[in-house]
């Protein structure tokens, strides 16, 4: 027997051509229990290195790792690779998604049922009903919850603030303050990574901050038209553009990860960024509370918006696939797991029951914060990140906010705007 030397030019194509066009490596490394193949948005550094514990996990349990990863922070790109993938009848093992996205498959019928592992391994008791609501559909598990992140951070480079003597600020206009002291000493006050989404997660930063909690949830939850267009959400872009003031100019276009570098290389003082963005720290093996500063984001202390990513299992019919998929979801769900990835992704886990000793300082914090928001009705989805509307509110929002700040738009014009284009997604 010869062994087969050559490739189908289909071959080429699944296995050379797409891989360097998309920029990423398709390796397969089956082992004797098979392989799983993972849709996923974690290039970064910091992501990657979370990604790996999965990888590490199922390889003890004889399970290989085929990664399909799609570059594009919270998941846009990814989503577009997914429907293709699912279209053409080749979806893969599983897929990470976010909470709208993840109900729009199961109300499609897409996804494989995870009650017999949320069953035997008690997920009813220690995932949070905030969580429960996108990660079950009609009563039944439909994916895995590997976190919880929360959009409302501000990453501080502690150096540059011991330096200019800047406290953590606990209001909006302390906030603006200490962003003139950093930049009238030459730095750049706010890293910024002007991609839609990233405009966005900044804005529900500043929706939050300047109307708090009920104006967050009446305007991007309940997209109550009035509270859409109002005086506060005037006042919102105001202080929204108060704040794209201390931007640099090379910032369109700019990846999430390289915004946070900046604040890590002492070139910025903040970034406003979901705490993945920990992770891009911790990877670069500096310690919260230390090497930098972590804090809520100002005039947002007692509220949380939150994501949290969950794996999707895809229904293939196969019984392998599905012991495969089973064997995930219960690893993802673990408490060794949620704590040990938590370490590495920034966020904090899922799970309620867990003790958060072994997590860093900002999560330790975070873990007790997300907690007592959902105590006090103040743990709100983020919107940038799927979890507060569907995904046509949540694009149309994006370019809203996105030409606001690509622009000289009033803020009168862009609440209106705002306003027209959600009753526009939504009718
Ligand atoms: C995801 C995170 C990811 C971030 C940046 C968010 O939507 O929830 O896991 O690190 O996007 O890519």
């Amino acid at each position: 027997m010869y062994a087969k030397m050559t490739r189908t030019p289909l071959e080429w194509l699944r296995y050379a051509v797409l891989p360097l066009a998309l920029g990423v490596a398709v390796g397969a490394h089956a082992q004797d229990g098979g392989e799983v193949e993972v849709l996923n948005w974690w290039t970064s550094g910091g992501e990657a290195k979370a990604l790996g514990a999965l990888k590490d996990g199922l390889a003890e349990e004889n399970i290989g790792w085929r990664n399909m990863p799609v570059a594009g922070g919270a998941g846009t790109n990814a989503m577009a690779v997914l429907r293709s993938r699912i279209t053409s009848g080749n979806p893969p093992t599983a897929a990470q998604v976010l909470g709208y996205d993840a109900r729009d498959w199961a109300e499609r019928d897409a996804l494989a049922n995870l009650d017999e592992v949320a069953q035997s391994e008690g997920w009813d008791d220690v995932f949070p009903a905030a969580i429960q609501a996108f990660a079950k559909y009609d009563g039944h598990w439909i994916s895995a919850p590997f976190e919880v992140h929360s959009t409302n951070w501000v990453w501080a480079n502690k150096a540059i603030m011991d330096e200019l003597g800047i406290e953590q600020p606990e209001s909006w206009d302390a906030f603006i303050a200490s962003l003139e002291t950093a930049q009238e000493a030459g730095y750049t006050g706010l890293a910024y990574g002007g991609q839609s989404w990233q405009d966005t997660t900044v804005f529900e930063n500043v929706v939050l901050a300047t109307g708090g909690a009920d104006f967050y949830r009446s305007s991007l939850i309940d997209l109550d038209p009035e509270a859409l267009d109002s005086d506060t959400m005037i006042e919102t872009f105001d202080n929204f553009r108060e704040l794209l003031a201390f931007k640099d100019d090379n910032s369109p276009g700019r990846d999430w990860n390289l915004a946070t570098a900046m604040v890590i290389n002492g070139d910025a003082l903040y970034q406003i960024m979901g705490d993945w963005a920990k992770g891009e720290f911790i990877n670069a093996g500096l310690q919260a509370d230390e090497d930098f500063m972590c804090f809520r984001t100002p005039g947002t202390q007692d509220a949380v918006t939150f994501n949290s990513d969950l794996m999707i299992m895809f229904d293939t019919g196969n019984a392998q696939q599905q012991q495969m998929q089973h064997t995930m979801a219960r690893i993802i769900g673990s408490p060794d797991f949620q704590i040990a990835f938590s370490q590495i992704k920034g966020s904090v886990p899922a799970r309620t029951d867990l003790d958060a000793g072994p997590l860093d300082a900002c999560a330790q914090r975070g873990y007790a914060q997300v907690q007592s928001a959902a105590e006090h009705d103040t743990l709100m989805g983020s919107l940038a990140h799927g979890y507060a509307a569907p995904a046509s509110v949540k694009n149309a929002v994006f370019d809203i906010v996105a030409s606001f700040v690509n622009s000289d738009m009033p803020s009168d014009v862009a609440a209106e705007q705002l306003a027209m284009a959600i009753r526009g997604a939504t009718s």
